[in-house]
């Protein structure tokens, strides 16, 4: 049966099996190293949504959670620009902030963002990131997590949150999306 959003992966690169067994054991690991102090995870939307919900409840530690919105992307190329669309509700000044982030491409988002807290004077601040691709990390933005669920290759990724012109985020799986679906029939 032909699918409307399945039909266009052109590979899977994590089932959904293999996401929920890695997210646990980073939740694991998280716990285990903020035994005794309270993480205040602090999300960039929207990607990191499906990723942050599973990891928070694999962190069975006492916690906070806050929000912080910023635009970069549009299709599948970085425009360069990094804006705030969404600050923080609450002071992050004495917290213990981990920032979740979905994927670290070039590390302008996490550069930005990591520059941003960094002035409000949190007492620590790490990075989880679900994904990496550390082949595509601009000169400008040697910036690196703390804590990576998977390790990828420079390839453009969608599903678990991630999108393509705000489509397929609600893949249960992480794949790669077929060529002619973004360039165009050829
Ligand atoms: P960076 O600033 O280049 O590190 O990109 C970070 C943001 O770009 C992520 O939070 C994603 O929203 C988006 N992004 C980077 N690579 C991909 C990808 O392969 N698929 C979907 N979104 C991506």
């Amino acid at each position: 049966m032909p699918h409307p959003m399945h039909d266009d992966i052109e590979q899977t690169l994590f089932t959904e099996e293999q996401v929920r067994q890695r997210v646990k054991e980073l939740g694991v690991e998280i716990a285990h190293d903020y035994e005794g102090r309270e993480p205040h995870l602090v999300t960039i939307v929207k990607g990191s949504m499906p990723f942050l919900a599973d990891l928070m409840r694999a962190i069975d530690i006492p916690l906070t959670l806050d929000v912080i919105g910023i635009s970069s992307y549009s299709g599948t190329q970085s425009s360069g620009e990094v804006r705030l669309t969404k600050d923080l509700d609450d002071s992050i000044e004495g917290r213990h902030v981990l920032v979740v982030e979905d994927i670290i491409d070039t590390g302008l988002t996490l550069s930005y963002v990591l520059r941003n807290l960094r002035q409000r004077a949190p007492a620590s601040v790490k990075v989880v990131t679900f994904l990496d691709k550390p082949s595509g990390r601009a000169d400008a933005a040697l910036v690196n997590a703390d804590y990576v669920g998977f390790t990828i290759p420079d390839a453009f990724v969608i599903g678990y949150g991630l999108d393509w012109n705000q489509r397929y985020r609600n893949l249960p799986y992480v794949g790669i999306l077929k060529r002619d679906v973004y360039a165009g029939p050829l």
